[in-house]
Order: structure tokens, then sequence, then C-alpha cells
């Protein structure tokens, strides 16, 4: 079925100047880019996005993070965007991401990991509308 699902590019891929390769990875895969957007979250935007974490021990550190710098939110849509989206990114530790990956070609390390994707539908329509509203969605078709 063709899904959404949303992609942030982190802090650190940011800084690294490679928005534009991540992004060509998600077309050159088939996803379309629907909706984006640049901003610098404040701690408690990233507080809020992450809120299903909040219990976690890095939550702290994972919105001082997150907030450190301008990241970039996108809508990604095609025929099953959500496992493709996560396929592309590879494993969330970057130690363990397959060779090709996003995270093992960009990420540092388990909290500077380059990039973050939906995980499920369910997370995918709650996150999609975190950041966007409908009239930001600009599907194709
Ligand atoms: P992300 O997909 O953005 O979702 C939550 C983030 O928390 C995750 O990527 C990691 O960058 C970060 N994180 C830090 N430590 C852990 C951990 N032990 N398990 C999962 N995520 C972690």
């Amino acid at each position: 079925a063709v899904e959404r699902t949303l992609s942030i590019i982190k802090p650190d891929a940011v800084k690294k100047n490679a928005i534009g390769a991540i992004l060509s990875r998600f077309e050159q895969a088939g996803l379309q880019v629907i909706a984006a957007r640049m901003l610098q979250l404040s701690a408690a935007d990233a507080g809020g996005f992450y809120a299903v974490h909040k219990d976690r021990p890095f939550y702290g550190e994972l919105c001082a993070f997150m907030s450190s710098g301008p990241v970039l939110v996108s809508v990604l849509e095609g025929e099953g965007a959500i496992a493709k989206n996560r396929e592309l990114m590879g494993a969330t530790n970057p130690k363990d991401a397959a060779p090709g990956t996003i995270r093992a070609d960009f990420a540092e390390n388990i909290d500077a990991n380059a990039v973050h994707g939906s995980d499920s539908a369910e997370t995918a329509a709650w996150e999609i509308a975190y950041f966007f509203s409908k009239r930001e969605l600009c599907p194709r078709s």
C-alpha cells in the first residue's frame, strides 16, 4: 500500500551538509518528498515529539541533541514507505547498521544517528501531524 512516513534529518547530518545526499537516497528508492521544512527544535518541541521515550534513560540527552542545531523534517510517500525508509536508514545504532545504509554512512553514534523515521503506521500519522498541517502535504497525484 502507498504509505506516508515522517523523516527527520538530525542535527549531526545537517552539520555534515548531508541533507541532499540523504534526500537523494529516499528519491532513488522511489519515495517522494511531499512536505519538508527546516527548523531548530526547542527542547520542549523535541520532548513532545519523543514523549513516548520520556521514561527511558536516554530521553534527556536525546532532547538536548535534537535541539542542538537545525533539522530537516519531511514527509515521504510511496509504496511501503515506512518499512522502506527504515531499511534505507539501517539500525538505530550505527555500529549495527548494514553497509550502505544512511546510518552506516553518516551516523556517529546511537544519539547522533543522522536520521529518524516513523516505526509504524500509527506512529507515522501522529508524527506527521506533529509537524505538518494537511495543506502542507503536497502529494503528486
Ligand atoms: P530515533 O529513531 O530518533 O528514536 C529515538 C532515538 O533515541 C533513537 O533514534 C536514538 O538516536 C536515541 N537513542 C539513544 N539511546 C538509545 C537506546 N538505547 N535505544 C534506542 N534509542 C536510543
